[in-house]
């Protein structure tokens, strides 16, 4: 092992859960599992990155049984026989190669893909049917909505449990569901599940883990992706000071989670005036709960960009690990660097910094 990167291959304990090391496979769209099942090709592409020294893979987005909890035929199901026999599969394969694993529970509630023209046979659904101020899209969740969507989040907790997964991530970032209950640009809604503060747009996120949870077992690894930007709206925040970020995060500790994974575009960026600490820095300090920073990770540039066709070159550890050494964070999720290079954590294991390669879109093309 590279002297310099000890501190990402120190073992973690969360729970039940052992770590052998602080990397995290983070959670990717791949659209590649035709009819919402995952494929042998899935269990594969997972596996690889386990049997080469990756310590918890956290799958790409899949969904819960929500009519239109997703506008895109080819991402994965978390509901169903034929769905949930694929999931086993991946998981029998990562065990195999002595890795971990936990599903990404996702619902896009009124943020539609532009770019794909396939519509579910439901409306979108959101807190208030807007994608964002001003952009109608979809229906506003009633009650039963709300009480359905809290009890299908809990059913897929259950059957990640059932399939031997280490634990599951509840996807509350990026704009999507859950996160649109957080947002007031997107939650209007006058009865218990909005409210003037973040304290009460929490309600549902914490609802969805208190039901997890219910539905698991007291000591199941439950973790939640949080992050301040929207798609809808890159500058937009949620806490404008570590204040504001207790009351948005306390109903989450407090209803039972036990990671949260902090997603930034760039890591290294301060979350407030004042302090060098970061997102997951932050939410450390201010929950005690062992958190998960992402955004950039061995890259040069971040991840929207590339999704643009810029082209990201392998970037400098250094920094990651002082913040990592610091104690700032727990984890440190890695996205774009493990599309091309299944090997990428070895190399850094290793100190192979010179066989690090570039990132672009067209690795996108191939699920390997
Ligand atoms: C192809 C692709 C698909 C993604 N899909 C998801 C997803 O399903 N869920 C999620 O929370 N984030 C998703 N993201 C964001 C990544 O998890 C990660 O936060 C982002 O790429 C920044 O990390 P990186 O700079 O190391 O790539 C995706 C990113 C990429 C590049």
């Amino acid at each position: 092992m590279s002297p310099s990167t000890r501190a990402l291959f120190e073992p973690l304990t969360l729970g039940p859960l052992s770590l052998r090391n602080r990397i995290v496979m983070a959670p990717m769209t791949r659209s590649r599992a035709p009819t919402g099942v995952p494929t042998a090709e899935t269990a594969a592409y997972y596996a690889r990155r386990a049997a080469h020294d990756v310590g918890l893979i956290i799958t790409e987005g899949t969904l819960v049984d929500r009519p239109s909890a997703s506008n895109d035929p080819a991402v994965p199901r978390f509901y169903g026989d034929d769905a949930l026999a694929g999931w086993a599969e991946v998981v029998r394969a990562v065990k195999a190669e002595g890795g971990r694993i936990w599903p990404q529970l996702w619902h896009v509630g009124a943020l539609r893909s532009a770019s794909n023209p396939w519509r579910p046979p439901a409306p979108f659904e959101s807190p208030s049917g807007v994608s964002k101020p001003g952009r109608e899209s979809g229906v506003a969740m009633t009650e039963a909505d709300v009480a359905d969507t809290i009890a299908a989040f809990a059913r897929a907790a259950a059957d990640a449990m059932r399939l031997g997964f280490d634990g599951i991530e509840l996807h509350g970032a990026h704009g999507y569901l859950i996160d649109q209950f957080f947002w007031a640009g997107t939650n209007q809604r006058a009865d218990r599940w909005g409210g003037a503060g973040l304290a009460e747009r929490s309600r549902f996120a914490a609802e969805v883990i208190a039901a997890a949870r219910r539905a698991t077992a007291p000591d199941f690894p439950i973790a939640i992706r949080l992050s301040q930007w929207k798609q809808q709206d890159f500058p937009a925040r949620l806490a404008l000071s570590p204040d504001e970020m207790a009351q948005w995060l306390r109903p989450l500790v407090d209803a039972g989670v036990d990671v949260l994974h902090c997603s930034q575009r760039r890591f290294w960026e301060p979350e407030f005036e004042g302090s060098d600490l970061n997102f997951a820095g932050w939410a450390k300090k201010l929950t005690g709960l062992p958190t998960i920073t992402v955004g950039s990770v061995g890259l040069s540039g971040e991840f929207v960009a590339a999704f643009g066709g810029e082209v990201s070159q392998p970037a400098s550890l250094d920094e990651l690990l002082r913040r990592l050494e610091r104690g700032d964070f727990d984890l440190v999720a890695v996205g774009r660097a493990l599309i091309p290079d299944p090997a990428w954590a070895t190399k850094v294991k290793e100190g192979r910094f010179a066989d690090m390669g570039t990132y672009d879109r067209s690795a996108l093309a191939t699920l390997y």
